[in-house]
């Protein structure tokens, strides 16, 4: 392992984990990994090739050498621009259906690991605080309401000229919570140390700048070595 700064940002679906992410790790000049993303593309990848979502050791295989690259805040697997594919919710609900699979996430370990550089790094997913980066220097727990998780996410659908249905918003993102809370490995909980942070009544704005200032606090009370 090395030493570079490591902020970690875990929560259930559309808690804000993307958008705040994405923009601390831009106002620090860090790099950023989204984690669900490597799920997604492992999933979309096994339709593509026809495999079940229950072939543990076939999709392992996929996983650990995913032909996928991001470029531009385009993701590519292969030489496709699959960058609306897999954010689509049958792909979200397909990604837990892998994520499961204890072989599945161990073939992904190393690829997460990997996104660790100079100066540092932002990190989203489920358990990027627990599991990849339990030495990070900042943990973070999002959360919301469902309520407000299912009309963000609604929103997010409507702005990209997807249509979708309330209803079944909710059903998914209850049975995707369901899922990914309980599952043996890895399952979706606060890391132990990290900070919960609820954005029910909150600007994606105010998250940013409560983590911002959660990092700044960690930098000035860490022991100079
Ligand atoms: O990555 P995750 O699924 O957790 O969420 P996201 O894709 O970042 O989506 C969250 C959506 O809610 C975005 O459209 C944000 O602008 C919005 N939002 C937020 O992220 N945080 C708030 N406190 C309020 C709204
Ligand atoms: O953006 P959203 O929260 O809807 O989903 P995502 O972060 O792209 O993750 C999609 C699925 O991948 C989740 O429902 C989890 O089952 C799984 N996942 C995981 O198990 N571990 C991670 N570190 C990230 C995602």
């Amino acid at each position: 392992t090395n030493k570079y700064a490591v902020i970690t940002i875990d929560g259930p679906t559309a808690s804000g984990k993307g958008t705040v992410a994405h923009r601390v790790a831009k106002h620090l000049g860090f790099h950023y990994l989204d984690s669900g993303a490597l799920y997604r593309l492992t999933a979309l990848m096994a339709q593509r090739k026809n495999i079940s979502l229950d072939d543990e050791a076939s999709i392992a295989v996929l996983a650990r050498a995913l032909p996928c690259r991001f470029v531009h805040g385009h993701v590519m697997l292969e030489d496709d621009d699959v960058t609306d594919d897999v954010r689509a919710e049958a792909i979200g609900v397909a990604a837990s259906r892998i994520a499961v699979l204890p072989e599945v996430r161990k073939a992904l370990v190393d690829l997460q690991l990997s996104f660790r550089n100079a100066p540092g790094l932002v990190a989203d997913g489920r358990d990027m605080g627990s599991v990849i980066f339990p030495d990070a220097s900042l943990k973070i727990f999002l959360t919301a309401s469902a309520e407000a998780r299912a009309s963000r996410r609604y929103k997010q659908l409507i702005e990209k000229g997807i249509s979708a249905n309330m209803e079944d918003l909710v059903k998914d993102l209850m049975e995707r919570d369901a899922r990914d809370s309980t599952r043996a490995a890895a399952p979706l909980k606060p890391a132990s140390g990290a900070i919960i942070l609820d954005t029910s009544e909150i600007t994606a704005e105010q998250a940013v700048n409560q983590v911002l200032e959660w990092y700044a606090e960690a930098q000035e009370s860490k022991p100079s070595q």
